[in-house]
């Protein structure tokens, strides 16, 4: 028996778009992701765009990142946009009970946040307050946010000096609600959200897709319920649901428990392994919760929102607990990449992904040094930007043959994942070998198109938990590949141990 791991793709035989979505981003009022990573306000000696740090936007800008959801997490439904417009020195001051127990002086608001993404180029996705707001409230909010006539939001508006309405394509309908979002029934919510999605309106040109807090890993009785709640989803295949279009999972992926998930650099062996399965289960969760709504939703109407993933370690030492603020190693890009090979494979479900946050919190793109103000890429950045050309393309299925296995506290976990996308005469691969210790040959059985050139690029280091800091600032970084070597099946690769490859082919 063969030995060698096959990857066999059809490059001819396209599946569902894998929409740009699904390298969505998150940014809270949590510990240093707005303030001091985003923010820094007019004044600071750090290069700023109206406050908004240069080098965080020119760094995002590389990745195309397509959508950042704001302004919580479990901040979402805490907050009260009202406290976040007008002058800055007089907006009142919140506590933020969640994150720290600090207190939050609502300098960046909505039109901060609406600046930072016409910065970005990125589409809103704004988080609405369904656990301490009222229905009025985010009916207001989105009044306010897309509406252009002389309403009293649209004047509100002008009056704090934006005349032209934004456009506004995604809104979040709570946050958590089983959990810090008003630990609430699925029903109970069911409800809540059919109401306050009711009072989300459509105004002018502006065509909300709103998105329901939905279920907390794998708890499928929620999905179920959600369901449950939509109008007739039988009808005409392209119908648009209500009163809402989509519902979120939340998951995180960490070695131990929540209450020791274990040290974001200092890990064994047997952890890098517990990591990878548990990165793993994505596709499980996808799988299941897509069951779910398959049976409600023959025609794939309703989208699933994955609005929060990511590794979750204990914090740095040394720094506060309530900021979640960790370091970020060649295993997390590890897991982001194999979170993106389980997005694509279920492109046809799968509308949208947050990974949890950007900047400073939880398995962040972007670490800022408090101190120097240094800004360091982490590895996770790295994986998004190699990854950048499966946005809108077309996903194809990859099939896996001779993958070796290995046993990891009572799961198995299959050493290589993989996933691939065409767009025009463009096909990209990435490959992730996720064992710790030994690197691995795979061949790319290539079928249906004919190709006429690759390249390759390999993310790796030579230790498992190498990660960057201002003075080592590419320790983990992408470089050109040279691992590559035609073979009569189409091209065999090598994959270092504990490395992530993404082929590029040009097809004739
Ligand atoms: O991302 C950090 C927190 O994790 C979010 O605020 C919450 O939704 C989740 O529990």
């Amino acid at each position: 028996m063969s030995t060698i791991t096959t990857a066999v793709v059809d490059l001819d035989l396209t599946g569902p778009t894998i929409s740009r979505h699904v390298y969505g981003h998150f940014a809270e009022h949590l510990g240093r992701c707005i303030y001091g990573g985003f923010w820094v306000g007019e004044d600071s000696a750090t290069p700023n765009v109206r406050g908004i740090r240069s080098d965080v936007v020119e760094a995002l800008k590389d990745l195309r990142i397509p959508n950042l959801r704001w302004p919580g997490g479990c901040f979402a439904d805490d907050y009260h946009w009202r406290d976040g417009i007008g002058p800055r020195d007089q907006r009142p001051r919140m506590v933020n009970s969640h994150w720290g127990d600090v207190v939050e002086d609502n300098s960046f608001g909505t039109h901060e946040f609406m600046d930072l993404c016409e910065l970005l180029g990125a589409d809103p996705y704004v988080s609405g307050n369904v656990g301490s707001g009222t229905v009025q409230e985010m009916s207001d909010w989105v009044e306010y946010l897309t509406r252009g006539d002389d309403s009293p939001m649209a004047a509100l508006r002008r009056a704090n000096g934006r005349d032209e309405p934004w456009k506004v394509p995604f809104w979040g309908l709570g946050n958590e609600a089983w959990g810090c979002g008003g630990n609430l029934r699925a029903e109970q919510f069911a409800s809540l959200a059919r109401q306050y999605a009711t009072y989300s309106r459509n105004h002018g040109g502006n065509d909300l897709y709103r998105i329901a807090a939905g279920a907390n890993a794998d708890d499928y009785h929620w999905t179920e319920t959600l369901m449950r709640s939509f109008d007739d989803l039988s009808r005409e295949p392209g119908e648009k649901p209500g009163p809402f279009q989509g519902l979120s999972i939340h998951y995180y992926t960490m070695s131990g428990t929540w209450s020791d998930k274990g040290s974001a650099t200092e890990f064994s062996t047997d952890e890098w392994y517990a990591t990878m399965v548990a990165a793993r289960r994505m596709d499980e969760l996808l799988t299941r919760h897509s069951t779910v709504m398959d049976r409600y939703d023959p025609h794939g109407k309703v989208g699933l929102v994955v609005d929060e993933w990511g590794t979750w370690w204990n914090v740095e030492p040394g720094t506060n607990p309530g900021f979640l603020y960790q370091q970020n190693t060649l295993r997390d890009a590890l897991v982001a990449s194999v979170h993106f090979d389980a997005f694509h494979a279920h492109a046809g479900r799968v509308v949208m992904a947050n990974i949890a946050q950007t900047v400073n919190v939880l398995q962040a793109m972007l670490l800022t040094d408090p101190e120097s103000g240094a800004l360091v890429l982490t590895p996770t950045y790295h994986v998004f930007a190699m990854n950048a050309a499966h946005q809108d393309a077309a996903s194809l299925a990859v099939h896996l043959r001779d993958v070796p296995v290995r046993e990891t506290a009572g799961a198995q976990l299959p050493l290589v994942s993989a996933s691939a996308s065409v767009k025009d005469d463009a096909a990209l691969i990435s490959l992730s070998n996720l064992d710790a210790e030994a690197g691995r040959t795979v061949v790319l059985d290539l079928r249906g198109r004919g190709v006429a050139g690759h390249s390759a690029r390999v993310l790796t280091a030579g230790t498992a938990n190498a990660h960057n800091t201002p003075d080592a600032p590419a320790a983990v970084a992408p470089r050109a590949h040279d691992g590559v070597r035609a073979h009569e099946r189409g091209l065999e690769v090598d994959l270092p141990a504990h490395s992530y490859v993404t082929v590029s082919l040009d097809l004739s």
